[in-house]
């Protein structure tokens, strides 16, 4: 374990860490939930955890098997979010924005790989100046293989500073517990989206 975890100032883990940002919007930005996004929600739990603190959510993911399964869920416990089969480099057109928050745990480490500018264009598209984000991913500092991609801090502030002040870039481990004991370290990374246009 780094120093930086072991310091006990990095060491949310992901719920906590959505907790920490979605408490931001309120505390800082907004004065209650607002429009959120999540980009590449999977089978939806952040979604509708999100939905359940009172945000109204829209989730998009290119997987319609992990969209069924995210629908089946918010229906399990009774929230609405406008979940949608869809590619967040190129999310459907009459899609609107923009959103005050949005949520990545897990998709811009993967898409970036591919065309990081259709990503950041798809969030200057549905955000605004003042939107807050809250981007997980793994980190290069702890490569695993097999384990989530890695992005290194220098990779994450040259990409995502395109469009975002990073307000916090903080360590922490995904709170999955691999069959070995590991626990995958990430980077929690706290945007506000400063700027116009795109870098
Ligand atoms: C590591 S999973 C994380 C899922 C979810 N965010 C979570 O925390 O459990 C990455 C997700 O990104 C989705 N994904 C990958 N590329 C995508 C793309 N271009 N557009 C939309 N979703 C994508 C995958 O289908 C997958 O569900």
């Amino acid at each position: 374990m780094g120093r930086a975890l072991q310091n006990g100032r990095h060491t949310l883990g992901d719920r906590a860490a959505v907790v920490g940002a979605s408490a931001c919007p309120r505390r800082s930005y907004h004065s209650a939930p607002c429009r959120a996004l999540e980009l590449g929600c999977g089978s939806g739990a952040s979604a509708v955890w999100l939905a359940q603190q009172g945000f109204d959510v829209t989730a998009l993911d290119l997987s319609t098997l992990a969209i069924d399964r995210a629908r089946e869920r918010a229906k399990e416990v009774g929230v609405s979010v406008n979940f949608i089969v869809a590619d967040v480099l190129k999310p459907p057109t009459d899609l609107a924005g923009p959103f005050d928050f949005f949520f990545d745990r897990g998709c811009y480490h993967v898409v970036r790989r591919e065309d990081v500018t259709a990503y950041l264009e798809t969030l200057h598209r549905l955000t605004r100046p003042g939107t807050v984000g809250l981007v997980l991913t793994g980190n290069a500092r702890e490569p695993h293989d097999p384990g989530p991609p890695v992005v290194a801090e220098e990779q994450i502030r040259a990409e995502l500073g395109r469009l975002f002040d990073i307000v916090h870039l903080r360590e922490f481990r995904f709170d999955q517990v691999e069959a070995d004991g590991t626990r995958f370290l990430g980077w929690s990374c706290l945007l506000r989206r400063s700027y116009n246009v795109l870098k």
